[in-house]
């Protein structure tokens, strides 16, 4: 029986395998870093969150920002899953990956007048306003094409998600959204507003969160809106919770998609309305590893021992970023008694640690090693910094795999310049 070491990350007699795939010979073919996802992973994730919201009418729209390789993008369109695009590029990439225009909602600060009207064009399934200035663009420049708008406006509640300050959404502190107090006042007064139409409300207060309070807060304050827009006589055909949940990277229990549906629902039930989701992290997280290769290892005087990766901040930004925890598993971990390791990648910045002290069995020069729960916000926030170039990326499904990102090359990075 392979212990389980992940969901879909298992060891077995060759090593660590995704769903029964050796990573080991998977590298043979695809080199390091690499990423790896397991479609299993994502297609059991995006269910259990399908199942959870069941008994109420919903729509889940998976948030492209997580995770847009292509194929993943495809693979979740062919089991039902719409999308929350933030930018011109991830509509493209939607559409490239076989989406209509009316599945697409559109989120996001600081929208161009270029992505708009691209927005207003295609007929976009809603998009949500981040300002009255900006209900006003989109009004100007809808009217200005003879077409009316899908829009909702999003909210800042102004409360508290209890997650990292860099991932807060919702606090008044943050750029997100209009004042809770504001918005019926904001679409009271835009009611019947040539090229406009009211079709939801939309709430995202942040990311990574583990307990089910903020959200029922969040959903609470939203459903109260929605209700206060019926008695004005608006026509609403959802309400949008955003995305949010957390994942459990320090593989403690903590909530899932049936305790977020349980603190949601009730209130939102109030408003009849079905409801949209925006999950990111919690559809793609868990199915992804980094996986890298043990390039150096050394040990100071004071007894600090440091193994450093061929990947870094470059491929996985996250711990440098917001100090976040990954587990690290070596492929073939050595029966030897655990000590305190510093796992660090090549970049020149100090930052550019993946853990501090962390427990692991010894680990040699060109060992593999691999970074869990990187499958959202890893490669989508890969820089080319210090020239690396991006890593390549794998799918394994059905005990098979392919690669669905090659590894960009220096003639690829060089094509751009002169
Ligand atoms: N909807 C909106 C409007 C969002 O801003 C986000 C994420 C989502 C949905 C998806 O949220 P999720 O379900 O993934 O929590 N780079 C950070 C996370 C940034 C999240 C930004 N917004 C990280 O690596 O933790």
């Amino acid at each position: 029986m392979p212990a389980l070491v992940h969901q879909s990350f298992s060891q077995t007699a060759s090593g660590l395998a995704c769903d029964g795939v050796s990573i080991e010979s998977i590298v043979e073919r695809a080199g390091t870093p690499l990423y790896i996802y397991s479609a299993r992973a994502i297609r059991d994730a995006y269910r259990a969150i399908d199942e959870a919201f069941a008994a109420h009418p919903h729509a889940i729209h998976y948030g492209m920002k997580a995770n847009s390789t292509l194929a993943l993008v495809r693979l979740l369109r062919s089991i039902g899953s719409k999308v929350d695009a933030n930018s011109r590029g991830e509509i493209d990439v939607a559409l490239r990956a076989g989406y209509q225009p009316p599945d697409i909602v559109f989120t996001g600060v600081g929208k161009t007048r270029e992505e708009l009207e691209h927005a207003i064009g295609l007929g976009i399934g809603a998009i949500n306003a981040e300002s009255a200035g900006e209900l006003d663009r989109i009004a100007a420049l809808a009217s200005a094409q003879g077409r009316e708008a899908r829009v909702a406006l999003r909210v800042n509640p102004d409360i508290d998600a209890g997650s990292h300050p860099n991932i807060s959404t919702g606090l008044r502190i943050n750029k997100f959204g209009v004042p809770l107090q504001d918005a019926r006042a904001i679409y009271r007064d835009r009611r019947g507003a040539a090229g406009l139409r009211f079709v939801g409300v939309h709430v995202h207060i942040g990311s990574q969160i583990t307990t089910a309070e903020p959200l029922r807060t969040a959903a609470r304050a939203l459903a109260g809106l929605a209700c206060e827009l019926r008695d004005d006589g608006v026509a609403l055909e959802h309400v949008d919770v955003g995305g949010g949940l957390g994942i459990p990277y320090e593989g403690r229990p903590m909530i899932g998609p049936t305790d977020y549906a349980a603190a949601v629902i009730p209130d939102l039930r109030r408003t009849g309305l079905p409801i949209v989701l925006e999950p990111g992290r919690s559809v793609i997280g868990q199915a992804g590893a980094l996986i890298a290769r043990v390039v150096d290892t050394k040990r100071f005087p004071d007894g600090r021992r440091f193994a450093v990766l061929d990947a870094g901040m470059a491929e996985l930004i996250r711990p440098a970023l917001y100090g976040s925890y990954h587990r690290i598993v070596p492929i073939r971990p050595r029966p030897q008694p655990d000590a305190a390791w510093d796992v660090v990648g090549p970049i020149c910045e100090s930052s550019d640690v993946f853990a501090r002290d962390r427990m692991l069995p010894p680990l040699e020069v060109d060992d593999l090693v691999a970074v869990l729960d990187a499958g959202a916000y890893g490669s989508v926030m890969a820089s080319n910094y210090n020239r690396h170039l991006l890593p390549a990326e794998a799918l394994v499904d059905a005990g098979g795999w392919s690669i669905v990102r090659r590894r960009q090359t220096i003639d690829d990075l060089l094509a751009l310049e002169s």
